[in-house]
């Protein structure tokens, strides 16, 4: 098995298929079918449930497009680029680190000239038509806009990550949050990112589906109240030493070792790898990686990417990044809006502290009409500013030098009700798109019957698009009725089904299995004398016998893991 297949069916079935394909198709664009959009609303509302309900993070829903100012601080404008080259011949664009994937390392962490001197050394030359490459330059990803018309309209973006729309709301947030830290709060979006040469199916696209969760920690308590409950489970981690060795250690152990930075870094990367699990990803198939330093997002202090083992090799699912204060420190200062937040003390503390008092009986002669607005700008001035004999403050806007004669610098006590912190950020940013191919690919199975191959996607229930196909055993109105009658009672519980009553019984299992869908059930004439059904599970393809009033109670129990079908056979 390899992509072209998994492609293939997610195509054939309705999972995903390239955008624009009458036009020709845009490579980096995908469209997702009903099987598809039905799957990835399954894994967001899994992920939405697991943070909002598990962990209290709350959710918004920002603006997909913003100024350009919002990314200058961010610094999306000036770093965040990638390293392009293009054939002098056929003018084909690559990404210059990828053309080096198999001959060095770590081709992302080179600079300019060394990607130059890697390229000549190794003699790369274009992939397409064997020209001569160009030397790399830079290539700023986001996609510019104009917000507004002619020359009133303002240079804007499309949003590369769904992760500043909540940096920007940050104190309206904090209100929400009744100015308490920690607190997380989650958004599912659309990003863009102008990718050079999106090559790899859904793995690399233009436009993409972001779920990111941001949590605004005290930067002097990195603890998390819930490490204690999972410090024993583990982890499979590649830490950034020399020669990418994989540890498996509990949680314990990598906070203890330094392995893992703090606390809620390590619980968030057990936190998204039970999620990933949950919705499909095979166990044996993913670890985290850190970054190396010189490999980091500009944003990022310390990160693990979540990779999975895919047909391309390991791949970077989710990013679990602590971005420090970075983002909101930017923000401050290109906003100049306060963001910080109070962390009180458990009862007030007395200070001392020196202040700026102005002398105001010498002031007026010297500053006349102005002597009030200068003392008022003396007084909220910070003695570190003095500079030798003076200190430059702003009066009406203006910047006004005063000499030390006209100040005193003195001691005062007062009580001061706590610190103000800039929060820090820890952020598991999950690639959906990703995820969902993950899931695909680890679910693909080939088999074999008598009739040759056929694919079973052992999707998990959770992400599965259909739970149930529910089918009369004939297409004969006596197990049509009651067929039909289970089938919407399953709809009318939130199960959604696909009611079949055409072709033999396995191919009607086979068209199921290939979708992905966990359990059908079966009515037959047994079904008309005693009351009972069958329940078949795709994976092992047993069968259980059990009453069609119970149909609804049993599925709903297997399908969200509080009942397992082993144990329901067994009964
Ligand atoms: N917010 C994380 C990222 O942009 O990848």
């Amino acid at each position: 098995m390899n992509s072209a297949d998994v492609l293939s069916l997610c195509k054939r079935r309705g999972f995903i298929w390239p955008a624009y394909e009458i036009y020709g198709g845009i490579a980096g664009l995908y469209d997702y079918g009903p099987l598809g959009t039905a799957m990835k609303n399954n894994i967001i509302e899994a992920w939405r449930r697991a943070y909002t309900l598990g962990e209290g993070f709350v959710e918004i829903d920002s603006d997909t497009i913003g100024p350009e100012a919002v990314f200058k601080a961010s610094g999306h404008v000036d770093q965040f680029a990638d390293k392009l080259v293009t054939c002098t011949q056929c003018k084909t664009p690559f990404r210059a680190d990828h053309l080096l994937k198999d001959k060095h390392p770590n081709p992302g962490a080179l600079n300019f000239e060394e990607l130059d001197a890697e390229i000549a050394k190794h003699g790369v030359a274009c992939p397409d038509c064997e020209g001569e490459l160009s030397r790399s330059e830079e290539f700023n990803l986001m996609f510019k806009t104009t917000i507004g018309p002619g020359s009133a309209g303002r240079v804007g973006y499309l949003r590369p990550e769904t992760a500043q729309g909540i940096f920007v709301n940050f104190n309206s947030l904090l209100r929400y949050m009744r100015e308490r830290l920690p607190f997380g709060v989650i958004q599912v979006g659309r990003g863009y990112r102008n990718e050079i040469s999106p090559r790899q199916g859904v793995i690399r696209l233009r436009e993409f589906n972001m779920m990111e969760a941001e949590l605004f920690v005290d930067p002097n308590d990195k603890t998390w109240p819930r490490f204690r409950d999972v410090r024993h489970e583990t982890l499979r981690l590649v830490p950034n030493e020399p020669g990418d060795k994989e540890v498996v250690m509990s949680l314990e152990e990598a906070v203890e070792q330094r392995v893992v930075a703090n606390e809620t870094l390590a619980y968030f990367l057990w936190f998204t790898q039970r999620f990933l699990i949950m919705v499909g990803v095979d166990a044996e198939r993913l670890r985290f990686r850190q970054h190396l330093k010189n490999e980091m997002a500009h944003y990022a202090a310390d990160c693990w990417d979540a990779e999975a083992l895919l047909s391309f090799g390991w791949t970077e699912i989710v990013g679990v990044a602590d971005r420090g204060c970075w983002d909101l420190s930017r923000h401050i200062e290109f906003s100049k809006v306060d963001m910080s937040v109070l962390m009180r003390y458990d009862s007030p503390v007395e200070v001392e502290r020196e202040v700026i008092k102005p002398k105001f009986n010498l002031m007026g002669p010297e500053f006349k009409a102005k002597a009030k607005l200068v003392g008022n700008a003396l007084e909220e001035s910070d003695p570190k500013e003095i500079k030798g004999d003076h200190i430059v403050v702003l009066v009406e806007g203006s910047p006004l030098k005063v000499d030390r004669k006209y100040f005193d610098v003195v001691k005062v006590k007062e009580k001061v009700p706590g610190e103000r912190v800039v929060p820090h950020v820890i952020e598991p940013s999950h690639g959906l798109d990703r995820i969902m191919y993950t899931c695909l690919e680890h679910a693909y199975t080939e088999k074999q019957d008598k009739e040759g191959n056929y694919i079973v996607m052992r999707l998990s229930p959770i992400s599965a698009p259909i739970k149930v196909g529910v089918f009369p055993l004939m297409g004969k109105e006596e197990l049509i009725t009651p067929a039909g009658e289970i089938d919407w009672t399953l709809r009318m519980n939130g199960v959604l089904t696909s009611f079949d009553d055409s072709g033999s019984i396995g191919r009607r299992y086979a068209r199921m299995d290939e979708i992905g869908t966990p359990f059908c059930i079966t009515v037959d004439y047994q079904t008309l004398e005693d009351g009972t059904v069958t329940i078949r599970e795709r994976d092992s393809t047993e069968q259980v016998r059990v009453r069609k009033d119970e149909v609804v109670a049993i599925l709903t129990s297997l399908l969200c893991g509080s009942a397992d079908f082993v144990s329901l056979k067994a009964k």
